[in-house]
């Protein structure tokens, strides 16, 4: 090789051999391979040359050019590794992961899982409906008067359509039989709203869990022996239920069904979790007239229907003790149930 390439070739390698840091790598590569560095200044000879010498000294010059790229390469990865290893340094990288944290259900989820699982193993079918609803299926159908306070702007929301957020998912229960011929099995679980204060019990959107069930003979102990053994099943064998009389205008005769709640140091005390009765015969006539036929008149079939918020279940189940954890989204909270 001319004497000069293999000089600059010497100098590239030591400068790279020398380089401590990225920097000063780069700083080298400038100095011998840029525009003005010292072999690109040597490759100018080239036309200086006599014909029978330029190609030895275009291998040479490839061969220094080949030479100090590796060279610069190889560098480069033993800085990077350098740093790699640097940035390990004093870490113990046998030691075990520390792992992910571990997700888990949200309490309402558990509850409602739960809440249809049992009433699944009875032969409820899951049904669903809208949340933005109309006036009909939310109160006329189910034999709630135009002036129930209800129906008023205090207590439930209203689109400026005449819309209205459903207040509860007894809805559900009409679109199904104005859908679906008797018998009838369902439970509709969803949203409902209501223009609630906002405090530790209430909120303006709750959960809620409604249960349909229409056939021939239908009767209150049917109803009675359903909730009494869905309520055991969730709460426990020994769970103590009553059934209180109430008024709902969908159902004659109607209860607001009570569990009682054992809290240690204190004395028992009654909790309302549902209400339910028995189907009121003008809620079938508004069906049969909806539908066109008389599949559901009053005279061939009864049923029951019952409804329970199952925030409240949660709060129940786990002593919590304002609905408002619920929604709030704290991870202390909710990682108590993961
Ligand atoms: N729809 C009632 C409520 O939201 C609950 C209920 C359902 C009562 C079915 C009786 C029968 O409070």
């Amino acid at each position: 090789m001319n004497a000069d390439l293999a000089a600059i070739q010497d100098d590239a390698l030591a400068a790279i051999g020398a380089a401590a840091d990225s920097t000063a790598l780069e700083q080298a590569k400038i100095d011998f391979l840029g525009k003005k560095g010292r072999l690109t200044g040597a490759s100018a000879l080239m036309k200086t040359l006599p014909k029978e010498e330029k190609p030895a000294f275009g291998q040479g010059l490839n061969a220094a050019r080949q030479a100090i790229t590796a060279a610069l390469e190889e560098k480069q990865t033993a800085l990077q590794d350098a740093a790699d290893l640097a940035s390990v340094a004093g870490i113990d990288v046998t030691l075990p992961a520390r792992g992910l944290p571990i997700g888990g259900l949200h309490p309402l989820t558990r509850i409602k899982d739960d809440a249809i699982q049992i009433l699944r193993r009875m032969g409820f079918a899951l049904a669903e409906g809208p949340e933005i609803e109309d006036e009909f299926h939310c109160f006329d159908a189910l034999n709630t008067p135009a002036d129930h306070p209800a129906r008023n702007e205090k207590d439930t929301f209203y689109f400026d359509s005449g819309k209205l957020l459903r207040t509860h998912t007894s809805s559900v229960q009409v679109r199904t039989m104005e859908g679906q011929r008797p018998p009838v099995r369902i439970i509709a679980p969803g949203s409902a709203y209501r223009r609630d204060e906002i405090d530790a019990t209430h909120l303006s959107v709750f959960n809620q869990l409604e249960g349909l069930f229409v056939a021939e003979n239908v009767s209150l102990a049917d109803l009675k022996g359903t909730l009494i053994y869905f309520y055991q099943e969730l709460f426990g064998a020994d769970t103590e239920l009553q059934f209180r009389p109430h008024f709902f205008p969908f159902t004659e005769p109607s209860f607001e069904i009570d569990i009682k709640l054992h809290v240690p140091g204190r004395e028992p005390k009654w909790i309302e979790v549902a209400g339910c009765g028995i189907v009121d015969p003008a809620v079938f006539e508004a069906i049969c007239k909806s539908r066109g036929d008389d599949v559901y008149h009053p005279d061939k079939v009864t049923g029951f229907a019952f409804g329970m918020g199952l925030d409240r279940l949660a709060m129940i189940k786990w002593g919590i003790k304002d609905i408002r954890l619920l929604i709030e989204n704290d991870t202390r909270f909710l990682s108590q149930f993961a």
